[in-house]
């Protein structure tokens, strides 16, 4: 298969940012097809650490990056974002960095309504505050401006007062002071010129690239169980974060995805609110908290962890299509007695093998455990099954039965190179 689609199987943070930047090696293009600057990708080259949020993480190796029409880019962090990694000696051109014209733009409007909403609210969301779901709201709603609405002053202007016909009510609702236009077309003015050299029809050149015989990477942004529509709604992002979004977000295609490689973690965290099964309020959730150093890459925030949860991440595997997991942070489990994977749900007496819609059933459900012994070595650094105890190579392989889906590659530090490697999925 020519293409390879990554995506987070959990809540996101699952350690895609280097199996990402690992695999871009493999690959010419490297797309981005949903989310926005929500994301927090680390790459860690050597002793050089990149935090990327919007930017694909291929622009770190100097592959021709996409940030496709799915995406909803707020231009200002995108200016940030190149230049930031300017700093670190990533010059990023035209030549390396293509913006889908069709993109829709977040604005400084949708970041004070993200925030406004959740300082308001009385069940928070707990998102990022970045704008994404008020930017995809307006998209759907039909009144974005695009990338390539820039190209054009006076329909600039046309569409600035329809959007805000939509926005002074709500920001007047909210207490927020009523939003300039004409300083908002000035701000975009200024930022055109540097914006648009980026901008290109994205579906057009990913036809060409897959025509002539190259291999494209899209690469996902949070998790399976922050979509939209199949995640634990509301507590969820506003894009599909699925595998097939890479399609319909980048123009290639229903078969442009390819091999779907699902990144799935040793154990479970979710950052924000909402339900979570295994989440561990003891010491050994404070254990993988502080040994997985579990922070948000965006926010700061403290990740809530638990035990890895077998149903979730099988469920994940069928909505995703997943063809094999990258399996990461193992070596976070070391030194546990005894671990745990949730295996069922038990609702109102009786089991259950998925995760219910409601949020009520979602909240209810009591997981299922299974327990199997630790290990007390360090897995940290292996790059073949021989280094791993027994007792690891037992977890994963009973891992993937649980799931129904073959480890890919075992990531055992953030180091690039510390990876148990199984199959290429680029050769798959
Ligand atoms: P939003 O995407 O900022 O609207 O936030 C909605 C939910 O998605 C919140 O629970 C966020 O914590 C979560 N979220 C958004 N981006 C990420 C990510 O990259 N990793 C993990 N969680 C995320």
């Amino acid at each position: 298969m020519a293409n390879v689609t990554v995506i987070g199987a959990q809540w996101g943070d699952e350690g895609k940012g280097k199996l990402v930047d690992w695999l871009s090696n493999r690959a010419d293009v490297v797309v981005r097809f949903q989310g926005g600057h929500n994301a927090g990708h680390t790459l860690v080259v050597g002793n050089q650490v990149y935090k990327l949020s919007l930017l694909p993480s291929g622009v770190v190796q100097g592959k021709l990056s996409v940030i496709g029409n799915g995406v909803v880019v707020d231009p200002w962090h995108l200016l940030e974002e190149i230049a930031k990694l300017g700093g670190q000696g990533v010059n990023i051109t035209p030549e390396l960095l293509v913006l889908a014209d069709n993109a829709c733009l977040i604005l400084p409007l949708h970041r004070d309504l993200d925030q406004a909403r959740e300082a308001a609210a009385v069940n928070k969301i707990g998102t990022t505050g970045r704008g994404i779901g008020p930017a995809y709201e307006d998209k759907v709603g039909r009144r974005a401006i695009r990338v390539d609405d820039l190209r054009d002053r006076d329909a600039l202007e046309a569409k600035i007062d329809r959007l805000l016909a939509h926005h002074t009510p709500l920001r007047r609702g909210l207490g927020l002071p009523e939003y300039d236009g004409a300083q908002l077309l000035a701000a975009l003015e200024e930022i055109a010129p540097k914006i648009l050299p980026f901008a290109q029809p994205a579906w057009k050149l990913l036809d060409g690239v897959v025509k002539s015989g190259k291999r494209v990477l899209f690469e996902g942004a949070q998790g399976a169980l922050l979509d939209v529509d199949h995640g634990t709604y509301p507590y969820v992002t506003s894009s599909n974060t699925v595998a097939g979004q890479a399609a319909a977000g980048s123009g290639l295609g229903p078969k442009g995805p390819g091999y779907v490689l699902g990144i799935v973690k040793a154990y479970t965290t979710r950052v924000g609110e909402g339900p979570f099964p295994t989440e561990l309020f003891d010491e050994v959730g404070q254990h993988l908290g502080t040994v997985g150093k579990e922070f948000g890459v965006v926010t700061g925030r403290a990740r809530r962890c638990g035990w890895f949860d077998a149903v979730l991440v099988r469920q994940s595997v069928a909505l995703n299509g997943i063809d094999g997991i990258a399996l990461t942070k193992l070596d976070i489990l070391d030194g546990l007695p005894t671990l745990k994977i949730c295996v069922g749900y038990k609702l109102r007496g009786e089991t259950l093998d998925y995760l219910p819609a409601g949020l009520k059933d979602q909240s209810a459900i009591e997981p299922i455990y299974e327990e199997m012994e630790g290990w007390s070595e360090s897995t940290a650094g292996a790059t073949s099954w021989k280094d791993l105890p027994a007792n690891a190579v037992k977890y994963v392989r009973r891992v993937e039965e649980l799931i129904g889906a073959p480890a890919a590659m075992v990531s055992t530090s953030p180091q690039r190179d510390d990876t148990i490697m199984v199959r290429d999925p680029f050769q798959d």
